[in-house]
């Protein structure tokens, strides 16, 4: 893969924190007109190819998704060089075969958050843009993930509707029966405006969504556990770093 300074940049979701094994590590803290992003950016090589990794939460999970900073984070890493990002993103699985430690690459989204920055026209005297977001992951970057699965095993569910909720807490059942009925396919709260604003900065953006759970009454349990979600999570986890770098390889 050739591109920009930076083959590719990463942020990191619920469970990854840190990229394993990256060499010539350097730590950007960016400056950015948004405020503070997540954390530092953190740079180097990974077989070969330059990286860029942002833990969305912070590295020590401190953030939650309602107080994330999605303009920042885009800014920082899109300042630095990066131009494809693929968003790590932990969901509840609503489709029947969206499973606990499912991997899954959608191709659609639906916005429920609300009180977020979701644009970087959002402050005084910026240009106003209206981009299209008809199809919100860019396809290129879609098939490289889809692509990277099949050359090193490890499965995937092509595409998907990803619907993005408030948070912090998890969804009622009527919630995610809505969600079922306007057609959403898995439930995360850090997918929006995470999108629209790679898409604003015209960055190459995609979502591998780890499924920790089946989303409130699609699964067999009374109740979601907060400990298996992460068990869950800690095991779709160490699918992300092979896959990462098979869609470096392409
Ligand atoms: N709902 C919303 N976000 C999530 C869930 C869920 O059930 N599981 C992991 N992230």
């Amino acid at each position: 893969m050739t591109s920009s300074t930076i083959d590719l940049a990463v942020i990191g979701g619920s469970g990854l924190y840190q990229l394993p094994g990256l060499e010539n590590v350097q730590r950007h803290s960016v400056d950015t007109p948004y405020g503070p992003a997540s954390g530092d950016v953190v740079c180097g090589q990974w077989n070969g190819h330059s990286i860029a990794f942002l833990a969305r939460h912070g590295e020590s999970h401190t953030l939650p998704p309602h107080r994330v900073n999605y303009r920042a984070n885009l800014w920082a890493l899109h300042s630095l060089g990066a131009r494809r990002v693929i968003g790590v993103n932990a969901v509840g699985g609503i489709r029947d075969d969206m499973g606990p430690r499912v991997l899954a690459v959608p191709d659609q989204l639906i916005d429920y958050t609300h009180g977020r920055f979701t644009s970087f026209c959002d402050v005084e005297g910026a240009e106003v843009k209206h981009i299209d977001f008809s199809e919100p992951y860019t396809a290129d970057l879609r098939r490289r993930l889809l692509a990277a699965g099949e050359s090193c095993g490890i499965a995937l569910v092509d595409g998907g509707c990803y619907g993005a909720t408030q948070g912090p807490r998890l969804e009622t059942r009527a919630e995610i029966a809505r969600m079922r009925r306007d057609g959403c396919d898995l439930v995360g709260m850090t997918g929006m405006p995470e999108a629209a604003l790679a898409r604003e900065l015209e960055l190459d953006y995609a979502c591998l969504a780890l499924v920790a759970n089946f989303a409130a009454g699609c699964g067999d349990e009374e109740e979601i556990s907060i400990e298996e979600i992460f068990e869950h999570l800690r095991v779709a986890t160490t699918q992300v770093p092979p896959l990462l770098k098979a869609v470096l390889a392409q």
